[in-house]
C-alpha cells in the first residue's frame, strides 16, 4: 500500500523514480508522483489515476530536471484519489517535499496547531500534515545554528510528535544532496549503489540498479547522499545496520510473453512449488527438513497447541494448514483473522506458538498479530516470501516460500507455495508425534509429483478459458466444497470477486442448506469442488441439491469421475493425488477461471480497483 522511491546520484533522477515507481506500482495506484531538485526549487509533478495514464504523460508535457527526487504511488487513506491528494507534499515554505506511506493517527490535532499558526493547506491528506510539521521545525532549527544535518533533526523533530505510521522520504532545496527517510510501520530500504544511493519501499523498485541493500527498522531516521549514507534511531542509542544481498534479479519481476503478470504467476507455479520443497525433503528420515525454524526437536515436540493468523488469501491457505497439521500431528490449531487475534484477547495456553502467513511479510495486520504474541511472551514463526520483510525479520523462526517476487495484487503462487510448505511443516511435526513413516513418505511422494501435475493442468488453460467466458456475465457465483477443498473454494471466491469485481461465496458445501441455498436460481452458477476424496459421496449429495434448484453447476472432479459428467454442465478434471494436497491442484483452475472471466469483462486483472497488493496499514 504505497510506494515510495528516492534517488540521490549523477543520472536524470526522474526516469529513475518513473521507472521505480512503475515497479512499486502494485502497491498501489490511485494517484503517482514525483519532486526532483532544481536551481534552488523543489519542482513537483502528480496526477490522479496510474502511472501512464496521468503522470508519465505529466512529465512527457512538463520535464523535471535534476538528480536528486522522490517518487510515490498511492493507495488512498487519508481524502479520495485526486491530483490535489496526490504526493509528494509540500511544506509552507514550498522547500521542503514529502512522500508517505502510512497514516499519521493525530494529524487532525497537529493540523489545528498549524492552521492557527497560519499554515494554508492544499489537500486533505495526513501527509501534507507531515510536510508541514517537518517545515515548522526544519525553521526553528535554521533559525538557530544551521548545519548539514539540520533537515534530518527537523524530521526526527517532527516524527517525535506523531502518533501513527510511516515509511517517508523528504528532500529540501536548502539541503540539494541528501534524502531523509524514515521507517515506522511501513518498509523502508536503502539500496547502495555507486555514487548513487536510493530508498525505497521494497527491493523491486530498485533491483535493477543495485543488489545491496539495508532494511530500515522502526524508528531508524537514515541520511542519505551520493557518496554515503547514515542511520539513527529514534528509540535507542545506535541503529543495527546491516547491508543484505537481494536474492532475485530485475528480470525476476518482469511480465515477459505474458499478458498480464497474474497469469505468469499462475504458470510459474510447477516451478514455485519445486523451490518450494528443495532441499526440504528428507526421504530418508522420512520428514521434512528446514534450516530456520530456530527450535530444537525436544521444543518442537513441546508444542501444545498452533494459532495461525494471516488476512486474506494467506488466511484462506491457514485453514488448510489447520487440516494438515491436525491430520499429521495431531496437535490442535486454531486460526484465526490476524485482525482479530490482536484486539480480541484471546487466551494463549502456556505452550501455544503463533504462526503467521505472509506473502508479502509487511501485512500490518498479521505484523501485529506477531508482535502481540511476541509480547505475551509465545514464540511466533512465520511462512513468508519475501525475504527480508518486517515479519520475516521480527519472527522468532520461520519458512521461506522461495515463490520469488509475486507482483499481480491477486495473490496465486504464493498461495500454493504456502500451501506446500504447511504441508512440509505439518509432516515435520507428525514425526515428532504420531505421523508414520510410511504415510509420511507417501505424502511426501504425492507432494514431489505436484509440480508436474501442476504443469499438466496448466495444459487446460484453454478448456478452462472457454468454460469462464461461457459464465463471464453471471452477476453472482457460488464456490462450494467440503473437507480440504473447503478453504479453497473461499479462496476461489475471493480470487473471482477482487479481479472480475462479480459477487462471488464461498461457502461450505454442506452449510448451503442451511440458509444459503435460498439464492440458487439458473442463473446463479456454481463451481463445485467435488474430488474423489472421503467426503465424496456428501458432496455429491449436496449438489444434487443445488441441481435440483436449477444452478448450472461447474465441477472440478478427478480425472476418471465420469458420474459427475451427468451431473454437471462443464467438468474441469484435476490429476489424481492423495486427499490433503488436493487444494494444492485445485487452486490452479480457479486462478485460471477468475483471471479469464476478468479478462472477457475487461478487468485490469494485475491492478484491481480499490486495492493493493501490500496492506501496511491497520
Ligand atoms: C490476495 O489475493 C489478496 N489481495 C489479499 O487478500 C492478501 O492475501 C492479504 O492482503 C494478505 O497479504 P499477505 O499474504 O502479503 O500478508
Amino acid at each position: 500500500m504505497c510506494g515510495i522511491i528516492g534517488y540521490v546520484g549523477k543520472k536524470a533522477a526522474s526516469p529513475v523514480l518513473l521507472e521505480g515507481l512503475r515497479r512499486l506500482e502494485y502497491r498501489g495506484y490511485d494517484s503517482s508522483g514525483v519532486a526532483v531538485l532544481g536551481n534552488s526549487t523543489v519542482e513537483v509533478r502528480k496526477k490522479k489515476g496510474k502511472i501512464d495514464e496521468g503522470l508519465a504523460h505529466e512529465i512527457q508535457s512538463r520535464p523535471v530536471n535534476g538528480d536528486v527526487g522522490i517518487g510515490h504511488t498511492r493507495w488512498a487513506t487519508h481524502g479520495p484519489p485526486c491530483d490535489e491528494n496526490s504526493h509528494p507534499h509540500l511544506d509552507q515554505s514550498e522547500k521542503i517535499a514529502v512522500v508517505h506511506n502510512g497514516v499519521i493517527e493525530n494529524f487532525d490535532v497537529l493540523k489545528q496547531r498549524l492552521l492557527k499558526a497560519g499554515h494554508q493547506f492544499h489537500s486533505t491528506t495526513d501527509t501534507e500534515v507531515l510536510a508541514h510539521l517537518i517545515g515548522e521545525h526544519y525553521a526553528k532549527r535554521r533559525s538557530g545554528k544551521s548545519e548539514s544535518n539540520t533537515l534530518t533533526l527537523a524530521v526526527c523533530d517532527a516524527l517525535r510528535e506523531v502518533i501513527g505510521t510511516y515509511g517517508l522520504a523528504v528532500i529540501c532545496t536548502e539541503q540539494p544532496d541528501v534524502i531523509v527517510g524514515a521507517r515506522r510501520g511501513s518498509p523502508l530500504i536503502i539500496g547502495i549503489g555507486d555514487g548513487e544511493n536510493f530508498l525505497a519501499s521494497d527491493a523491486n523498485a530498485i533491483v535493477a540498479h543495485t543488489q545491496r541493500v539495508v532494511y530500515l527498522n522502526d524508528y531508524d531516521v537514515a541520511t542519505v547522499t551520493r557518496a554515503r549514507f547514515d542511520v539513527m534511531n529514534l528509540g535507542t542509542d545506535t541503529a543495527k545496520v546491516q547491508i543484505s544481498q537481494l536474492e532475485f534479479q530485475a528480470e525476476d519481476s518482469q511480465r515477459g510473453d505474458f499478458e498480464h503478470f497474474m497469469l505468469k504467476e499462475i504458470f510459474e507455479q510447477p516451478r514455485t512449488v519445486e523451490n518450494a520443497l528443495r532441499g526440504r525433503v528428507d526421504h530418508e528420515g522420512a520428514t521434512a527438513r528446514f534450516g530456520g525454524l530456530n527450535m530444537s526437536s525436544a521444543e518442537l515436540r513441546s508444542i501444545e497447541r498452533i494459532v495461525i493468523a494471516a488476512s486474506g488469501t494467506s488466511w484462506h491457505a491457514a485453514l488448510v494448514g489447520e487440516y494438515l497439521i491436525e491430520e499429521f500431528a495431531h496437535l490442535p490449531v486454531e486460526v484465526e483473522f490476524a485482525h482479530e487475534f490482536c484486539y480480541r484477547n484471546a487466551p494463549l495456553q502456556r505452550d501455544t506458538v503463533l504462526l503467521v502467513l505472509s506473502q508479502s511479510g509487511e501485512t500490518a495486520d498479521t505484523l501485529a498479530a506477531l508482535r502481540e504474541a511476541k509480547r505475551r511472551g509465545h514464540r511466533a514463526l512465520a511462512i513468508v516470501n519475501v525475504v527480508g520483510s518486517t515479519i520475516a525479520r521480527e519472527s522468532d523462526g520461520g519458512i521461506y516460500m522461495h515463490a520469488g517476487p509475486e507482483i499481480g495484487v491477486a495473490s496465486t503462487k504464493a498461495f500454493v507455495s504456502t500451501l506446500t510448505v504447511l504441508s512440509l511443516l505439518a509432516v515435520h511435526l507428525g514425526r515428532m508425534r504420531m505421523l508414520s513413516a510410511g504415510r509420511a513418505q507417501e505424502i511426501l511422494k504425492a507432494l514431489e509429483a505436484a509440480p508436474k501435475q501442476i504443469e499438466a493442468l496448466l495444459k487446460q488453460n484453454e478448456e478452462i478459458k472457454r468454460i469462464a467466458v461461457k459464465y463471464a456475465q453471471a452477476e453472482d457465483f457460488f464456490f462450494l466444497s467440503r473437507g480440504y477443498n473447503f478453504p479453497i473454494a473461499l479462496e476461489g471466491a475471493l480470487k473471482l470477486k477482487e479481479i472480475s469485481y462479480i459477487h462471488a461465496e464461498g461457502y461450505s458445501a454442506a452449510e448451503m442448506k442451511h440458509g444459503p441455498i435460498a439464492l440458487i436460481d439458473s442463473k446463479t452458477p456454481t463451481v463445485f469442488l467435488v474430488p474423489q476424496d472421503s467426503m465424496y459421496d456428501k458432496t455429491m449429495a449436496n449438489l444434487a441439491m443445488i441441481r435440483a434448484r436449477k444452478g448450472p453447476i461447474i465441477a472440478i472432479a478427478t480425472e476418471g469421475d465420469e458420474q459427475i459428467r451427468k451431473v454437471a454442465e462443464d467438468v474441469i478434471y484435476l490429476p489424481k493425488t492423495i486427499e490433503p494436497l488436493n487444494p494444492i491442484l485445485a487452486s490452479v483452475p480457479l486462478q485460471l477461471f477468475a483471471y479469464h472471466i476478468a479478462t472477457a469483462r475487461g478487468c485490469d486483472v494485475d491492478k484491481p480497483r480499490n486495492l493493493a497488493k501490500s496492506v501496511t496499514v491497520e
